[in-house]
């Protein structure tokens, strides 16, 4: 969805801008998708799967312009200059009239932000976007030791409906529980 460019302060008082990203941002997304899977466990994938090379970043183009294209999805990130610093993903579960009003979040922050309330100023903006797109039900996955994200998310009032046990397997064999969590919109 196009949204129009909006300045945003952080808890930091550093100013930042915050706007949905397209075909032309897809260089500077997998540099950010890049560094936030690869400074924790907690994205789905390790650093070294996201992708940098030419077909990658073509790919990626295609996807956040159908991403940009669709009324009722957004890929919407915070700027620092030129850096993308955070993002949120809102995405339809279903297109089809029984669980089209579903949708699914996807949160991350680069680690060097964390902590001056760009994470909170995602999620309220994803929880906006949704309502005026008509859906009545967020969905979303955190891992069980995730605590910070948990913490955010409990926060913005979403609650637990089951967990995946051993749902993520790290390389070094560790098995980590995956949490599902909804809020009603
Ligand atoms: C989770 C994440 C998005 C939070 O981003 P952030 O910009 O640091 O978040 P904010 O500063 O807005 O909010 C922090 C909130 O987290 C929660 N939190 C932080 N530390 C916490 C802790 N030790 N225990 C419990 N909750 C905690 C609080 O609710 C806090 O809000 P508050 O400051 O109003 O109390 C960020 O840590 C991140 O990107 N982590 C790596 C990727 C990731 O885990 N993504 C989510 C995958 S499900």
């Amino acid at each position: 969805m196009k949204e129009q460019a909006r300045e945003i302060t952080g808890k930091d008082g550093q100013k930042y801008t915050m706007k949905s990203i397209n075909a032309a941002n897809a260089e500077q997304f997998l540099d950010f998708m890049y560094q936030v899977s690869d400074d924790t466990h907690f994205m789905t994938r390790y650093g070294d799967e996201v992708g940098q090379n030419e077909n990658d970043i073509e790919e990626e183009e295609k996807r956040l312009q159908s991403l940009y294209d669709d009324s009722r999805q957004t890929m919407t990130s915070i700027f620092d200059n030129e850096k993308i610093v955070g993002n949120i993903a809102v995405r339809s579960i279903g297109k089809g009239r029984k669980t089209k009003h579903r949708c699914e979040i996807g949160l991350g922050v680069r680690k060097e932000y964390h902590g001056a309330g760009l994470g909170t100023i995602l999620m309220e903006h994803a929880v906006d976007f949704a309502k005026n797109a008509g859906y009545t039900c967020m969905e979303l996955e955190v891992l069980e030791d995730n605590t910070k994200a948990l913490g955010l998310y409990k926060k913005m009032g979403f609650v637990e409906s089951g967990k995946l046990p051993g749902g993520f397997k790290l390389d070094d064999g560790t098995s980590i529980g995956e949490i599902s969590m909804y809020k009603l919109l």
